[in-house]
């Protein structure tokens, strides 16, 4: 038996007292408010109308959160929009119930309402937040906006850059955002905006010093795009994917991928000489174009530098226990092109059409949209596999709440930590994750048309 008096004495009481009375100090703080509303803002180039957006605090992309890896995070949503919304925090292994996400972790906020989100953050890296309510719209509409998280020891670069990469579809006489739930969109690649921009603008302009070193840290917040990215003029490692460190810092390939709500932190060198450009290059339908143009004016003092190390590793990025996981599949099917045989919707059987006539084009198991059971059910701490099929004719970028997971790859190996998985047509992949986060957690496709008809499942962690 441990007397009270053993309990007060020595570093157990040492080390909880100065814990207790933090905690009392952060909740006294004022709560900063994060407020949900209309705003009007310039997204075309100077020439066309300004756009009216909904957004965080009056910008698109939203105000950016930064804080640091061990704080706790505090904000209000104030929700001044005219329909209900949420915040989601994508991303972050966030306590369940401020996962913001309606009818699964809570309701959603109506019209004039508030929620107060506190939360710890237990990761440095990358993320951002958005509105997982009708998220398909509110996201379009510019409901998102960076979270960085940064390490205590951060790496060492001349500055840093966050780029939040999107797309917008704009009616080019009103400037308005349109085309929402739109049929084509729903059962195809998704809903494709005609004007991508970076931080909110069309030709996104940084100027830069030849050698400079910069972290670049990169956020798809597109709807569906997938951004097929180039460095030019500049070299580089990849130092993190979805928040995460990589063990061992990549170069940059000739091609990078990013999926919607995918990350990438890079640390690149400026190697365009002074008075040149650089710029970081997006492929669209295999044409070329500036996402983001780096001028190159002066030139920092220092010579090129070795490769950066790797950022420090998050906790728990670990993985055992591969071998007695407790195993799970998932099958995509639908789309235009391929369809389903049939799937559970509401309740009962229905055949491909009759789903698409409800706007519904996608079931992931054989079920449309959200199922009554979970896919699976781990006990915390346990060990997970999905096996996953995309047996589409589209690309998908699933993205699983409250964890990040590693892909198994072929050779029996471990990718990089995610938490979000491109997978291209007839592909298969299998991906790992420690349960160690208890709630109901969606799993869906983050092409947001995808996930409003059909993909989107979820798991329950004991
Ligand atoms: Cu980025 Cu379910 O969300
Ligand atoms: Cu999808």
């Amino acid at each position: 038996m441990i007397s009270r008096r053993s309990m007060l004495s020595g570093t157990a009481a040492l080390l909880t007292a100065p814990l207790v009375s933090h905690r009392a100090m952060s909740s006294d703080a004022p709560v900063e408010a994060l407020v949900a509303a209309p705003a009007r803002v310039q997204i075309a180039p100077e020439g066309y109308p300004q756009t009216e957006v909904w957004s965080y605090g009056g910008t698109v992309p939203g105000a950016e959160i930064r804080a640091r890896q061990g704080d706790r995070l505090r904000r209000r949503l104030v929700n001044s929009l005219s329909e209900p919304t949420s915040v989601h925090w994508h991303g972050i292994r966030i306590d369940n119930a401020m996962d913001g996400v309606p009818g699964v972790t809570q309701k959603a906020v109506p019209p004039g309402g508030t929620f107060l989100c506190d939360f710890d953050l237990p990761d440095a890296g990358t993320y951002w937040y958005h509105s997982h309510n009708q998220s398909y719209e509110q996201v379009a509409r510019g409901l998102q906006g960076p979270l960085i998280i940064e390490e205590a020891d951060g790496p060492d670069v001349d500055r840093e850059e966050v780029l939040v990469l999107d797309d917008f579809r704009l009616d080019p006489e009103t400037g308005g955002i349109v085309g929402f739930a739109n049929m084509h969109d729903f059962s195809h690649g998704g809903r494709i905006g005609n004007i991508a921009v970076t931080n909110g603008v069309f030709n996104k302009t940084l100027a830069v010093k030849q050698n400079e070193r910069l972290r670049l840290r990169l956020i798809n917040s597109a709807n569906a795009r997938i951004f097929d990215l180039r460095l030019q003029g500049l070299t580089g490692w990849i130092v993190a994917l979805d928040g995460m460190p990589l063990e061992r810092p990549q170069p940059v390939p000739d091609r990078l991928l990013l999926a919607p709500a995918q990350r990438a932190d890079l640390i690149v060198d400026v190697t365009a000489e002074d008075g040149g450009e650089a710029h970081l290059v997006r492929f669209d339908r295999e044409e070329a174009f500036s996402q983001v143009l780096f001028d190159v004016k002066g030139r920092a003092s220092t010579a090129t530098r070795p490769a950066p190390a790797a950022l420090p590793p998050n906790p728990d990025m670990a993985i055992t226990g591969l071998h007695d996981a407790l195993q799970s599949t998932l099958r995509m099917e639908g789309g235009a092109m391929r369809g389903f045989q049939s799937a559970r919707m509401d309740g009962r059987e229905v055949g491909f059409r009759e789903a698409a006539q409800a706007m519904n084009f996608w079931a992931l198991n054989g079920v449309v949209g959200m199922p009554d059971a979970p896919l699976l059910t781990a006990d915390r701490g346990q060990t997970v596999r999905v096996a996953m099929q995309n047996d589409t004719a589209f690309p998908h970028g699933m993205h699983l709440h409250g964890h990040h997971f590693r892909e198994v790859l072929a050779d029996g190996s471990l990718g990089p930590m995610r938490d979000t998985l491109l997978m291209f047509a007839d592909e298969r992949r299998e991906i790992a994750f420690v349960a160690h986060n208890p709630g109901d957690w969606v799993f869906h496709c983050h092409m947001l048309s995808h996930a409003a008809s059909g993909m989107m499942t979820r798991i329950k962690v004991l």
